[in-house]
């Protein structure tokens, strides 16, 4: 028995796959496993670090029952908030731009979220610019899941301490889409640690390609949390191969990912390319069923 919803966030499942690797990776005697995070309670990799900032901020005495929380938002951080606020009882202002899907927008509306739509051109930088307008006007705080470093805290003592457990030591690779980079600074430091040989791989967006989730930033607006030297390389995937990998990762592994988590494991298959005895470790940040309207999954 759970005490709390928010007990359940984490120790999610580690799964192999069995068929996209192929016989070659059979062979060569690689391993890639994906994270499961879609099976959070509210669905994505996000909850943990919603919920890490927002426990974090109250510990502090930084923010209280009843304040107002306002967050730029790509859509599942607005999730977890959404669901984290509900439950710890504050008011939670999300800012995100409206072409984002929406599925994301009813299901932060459903745990109580107010939503504010900003315009599709000016990207997600006119979101964060707009949060920390009305954060200056002192209508709320802001957790800033960029540069908070509750963000990537609550991978390095969950995701990482969880992955190198399920795979007794033997991981030789992380592989995770890039948004926020939270995921990946603080599952990258956790695991360099216990070997430093492990590689940390991050997966971007090419040039002209949308993901939701996952940017390559300019450098302006780089995540204050990003430190480049803790990730080894960064490869880009299109929109096209991730979508088409998404709708193989149903089909053929019975895992309804989201289109980030394709990405990744793009990513990842490149890497296995090259390598051999590799276990590799790849990020499911969120599940299918988050993007049934963005046309991925065709009728
Ligand atoms: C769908 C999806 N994929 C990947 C990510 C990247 O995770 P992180 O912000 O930890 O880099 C996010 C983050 O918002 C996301 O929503």
């Amino acid at each position: 028995m759970y005490l709390t919803i928010e007990d359940t966030i984490g120790q999610t499942p580690l799964v192999r796959l069995q068929r996209i690797p192929g016989v070659a990776n059979e062979q060569r005697g690689n391993l890639i496993l994906g994270k499961l995070e879609g099976n959070n309670p509210a669905g994505s990799v996000k909850d943990r670090p919603a919920i890490s900032m927002i426990k974090h901020a109250e510990a502090r005495g930084q923010i209280k029952p009843g304040d107002t929380l306002i967050e730029a938002t790509s859509g599942n951080t607005g999730i977890a908030l959404a669901m984290a606020a509900a439950m710890r009882g504050y008011k939670m202002v999300l800012i995100m731009p409206e072409h984002l899907s929406i599925e994301r927008r009813q299901t932060m509306r459903a745990f109580g979220a107010e939503i504010i739509l900003t315009p599709e051109k000016g990207g997600m930088e006119y979101a964060r610019d707009l949060a920390e307008k009305m954060r200056d006007e002192g209508q709320g705080v802001i957790l800033d899941q960029f540069g908070n470093p509750d963000n990537p805290a609550a991978h390095y003592q969950g995701t990482g301490p969880e992955i190198w457990r399920d795979t007794r030591g033997t991981i030789t690779h992380f592989v995770s889409a890039m948004g926020t980079t939270g995921t990946i600074m603080g599952t990258g430091r956790y695991l360099k640690e216990q070997n430093p040989s492990i590689q940390i791989i991050g997966a971007q967006p090419e040039d002209g390609s949308q993901i939701p989730g996952i940017r390559k930033w300019p450098d302006a607006y780089l995540p204050a949390i990003f430190e480049r030297d803790r990730v080894d390389q960064i490869l880009t995937v299109s929109q096209r191969e991730a979508e088409i990998m998404a709708r193989r990762m149903a089909a053929e592994e019975g895992i309804f990912c989201g289109v980030s988590a394709a990405g990744a494991l793009c990513v990842a298959l490149r890497i296995a390319e090259q390598v051999e005895q590799a276990t590799i470790v790849f990020i499911v940040c969120d599940r299918g069923d988050r993007y049934l309207s963005t046309g991925v999954f065709p009728a």
